[in-house]
């Protein structure tokens, strides 16, 4: 036996109880003739004592010990001196009598804290120490139990856990694949999936009509905060059910993980939002609903007064910021140079600043009047003490500037607070996305996404216009989860293929076994998937997924620690019947 109780168990119950305990000497401190350690486990630190009249042999061994060895001690609870009411175990100590070094360690490259002196880096490239510390080991405990209310929730609601392949098929939509080749089928090769999504369709053909699926999903797309080449989705799809069927149950899972995870209760339904709303007045399809400041277009009000600027654009919009007309030039500047960032890629900022005296000033003030002014401060609702901020431009750029700067300023007046949560439902997206590069439509969900029933006319006349079955799941301006009502009718997904420029023939090689498995009556069906890293990371109040992961990848898709991706033998690869080329 190596212990009796955890690092974080004993209280003043268990004063004059002989334990045991086991785990990592985070600190020794030596006063005079005493000497303390706080041992820690992962469920917490207590404190040893070692005194002068303690056995020789204890007091030896505690010269030797040094930062994360491994030891066992046997000792007695006694009352503290001074008590540490910020520790669960700081009434008590264990003094100790015998003790036990169970393995030596190297001096940590990082200190093992709370806040500790490592860099990104060196914590990534010894992810076993950083896991050792709090923020971390609270981050995957979070992650565990929102598991749990997860499985709980869905099995109460009769899902099935069913697993699904990893090695599978190629398809040229969505994201990158991972591929892996094939030694058995020399040149030939599977895909890692991006989501199992053809497989869930083909439970519900088999019947399973409630499946879900904790599962690891690959995508070999730009990383980002929010974005790992392996991630884990909360994969689900019921059978005989229509868009609001499938919401409500989703919207009470996630009631349910507020309640039960943060203790935070949502009375009425959660807010729902056209994906033409949020573009029109958040200038993106994840709005942060936290705070207001809503976009309105001011294209009809600004010209005509022979600003060339916004008389040539396409689009102008607005937003208004409360009580910031007190903005120094400096800051102001700011905010330009803020929007004229590359990623961003405004061409320049206008402002109006709504005085408290009642006047307007604006950067613009040559090409617009006092009333001119002030029919545009009507128009965006803005009080004196405000400030308004205007972009303009090609329209769908113009938008997505604005949509940063609203988000800039919620940041800056502080209306971003990470322990708010504003879910929301996105419905109502477009079925198709234009891309000019390939002079093609793609899907914009993916391609058995169902179209608005209404708008099947306008698949022949003005495809780009037809609205697809299909809703997002935002928090907080974070796309949590998406998901559809699918296409079941093979001729409706014959069309969409159509559209999306695949010929029969390529339809049958790359789908074949979907449209197959349609003829032998597929229900009608939809779904969705949480990003759990995502989920877990909001939850968390963190903005990186990578601290809700274990072992995450760095920004260059790269796992330093095990030092992955890396080169294989030549051997492999002949086994394999692949060559390198440079
Ligand atoms: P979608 O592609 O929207 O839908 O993915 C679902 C959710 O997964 C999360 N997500 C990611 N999280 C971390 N890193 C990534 N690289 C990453 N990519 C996506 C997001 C997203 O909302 N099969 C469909 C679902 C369905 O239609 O049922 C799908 O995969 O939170």
């Amino acid at each position: 036996m190596y212990r009796t109780h955890t690092c974080g168990e004993l209280r003043r119950e268990n004063l004059s109880e002989q334990v045991m305990l086991a785990g990592w000497v985070q600190k020794i401190r030596s006063l005079g003739a005493m000497t303390f350690i706080d041992l820690r486990d992962r469920y917490g630190i207590t404190q040893l004592v070692v005194e002068e009249h303690s056995a020789p042999e204890v007091k030896e061994a505690v010269q030797h010990l040094g930062r994360e060895y491994v030891i066992q001690v046997t000792g007695k609870v006694i009352e503290r001196a001074s008590k540490n009411d910020k520790m669960a175990t700081g009434e008590i100590e264990v003094a100790v009598s015998e003790l036990t070094l169970l393995n030596a360690s190297q001096t940590p490259p990082f200190t093992i804290e709370d806040n500790s002196d490592g860099g990104d880096e060196l914590r990534m490239r010894y992810r076993y120490l950083d896991l050792r510390r709090n923020p971390l080991k609270n981050a995957m405990i979070l992650r565990h139990r929102m598991a749990q209310e997860i499985r709980t929730f869905l099995d109460s609601k009769g899902f099935l856990e069913i697993e699904t392949p990893y090695l599978i098929k190629s398809t040229p939509e969505g994201a990158r694949d991972f591929i892996v080749p094939s030694r058995m089928n020399p040149g030939e090769f599977y895909a890692l999936p991006q989501s199992p999504q053809t497989f869930k369709q083909l439970l519900m053909v088999a019947g399973y009509d409630r499946y879900f699926q904790i599962v690891r999903c690959f995508r070999d797309e730009d990383l980002r905060a929010d974005r790992q080449p392996e991630f884990t989705q909360i994969d689900c799809e019921m059978a005989f059910v229509e868009r609001d069927d499938v919401l409500e149950v989703f919207e009470e899972l996630a009631k349910t993980m507020f309640r039960n995870i943060k203790g935070i209760a949502f009375d009425g339904a959660f807010p729902r939002m056209s994906y033409a709303d949020a573009m029109e007045y958040y200038g993106c399809d994840k709005p942060d609903i936290r705070f207001g400041m809503k976009i309105n277009d001011i294209t009809a009000d600004v010209q005509g007064n022979g600003f060339a600027v916004f008389d040539t654009a396409e689009y102008a919009g607005a937003i208004c910021a409360e009580g910031c007309a007190g903005y120094t030039r400096k800051q102001l500047d700011g905010l330009t140079d803020f929007v004229k960032r590359p990623q961003i890629g405004a061409k320049g900022l206008v402002y109006i600043k709504c005085e408290t005296d009642g006047s307007y000033k604006s950067s613009v003030d040559k090409f617009y009047s006092q009333e001119d002014l002030a029919r545009i401060a009507g128009k965006m609702q803005a009080n004196a003490g405000d400030l308004i901020l205007i972009l303009s431009g090609d329209k769908k750029k113009t938008l997505t500037a604005l949509c940063a700067l609203r988000l800039e300023m919620g940041d800056r007046l502080s209306l971003r607070d990470n322990s708010v949560y504003a879910p929301l439902w996105v419905v109502d997206f477009p079925l198709l996305e234009w891309d000019e590069e390939s002079g093609r439509f793609f899907a914009m969900h993916h391609p058995f996404t169902s179209p608005n029933l209404e708008d099947l006319e306008l698949f022949s006349s003005d495809p780009g216009k037809v609205r697809a079955n299909a809703y997002d799941f935002v928090i907080n301006g974070v796309e949590v989860g998406g998901g559809s009502i699918r296409i079941h009718d093979s001729n409706i997904q014959k069309k969409m293929f159509d559209v999306l420029g695949f010929t029969p023939e390529e339809a049958e090689k790359q789908f074949g076994f979907l449209m197959n498995a349609f003829k032998f009556g597929a229900p009608p069906h939809g779904g969705l998937a949480f990003g759990f890293d995502r989920w877990c990371s909001l939850f968390g109040g963190s903005e990186s997924i990578r601290d809700y992961i274990a072992f995450p990848k760095n920004n260059s898709g790269r796992d330093t620690m095990i030092d992955s991706p890396s080169p294989v033998s030549e051997q492999q690869l002949k086994e394999l019947s692949i060559r390198v080329t440079e």
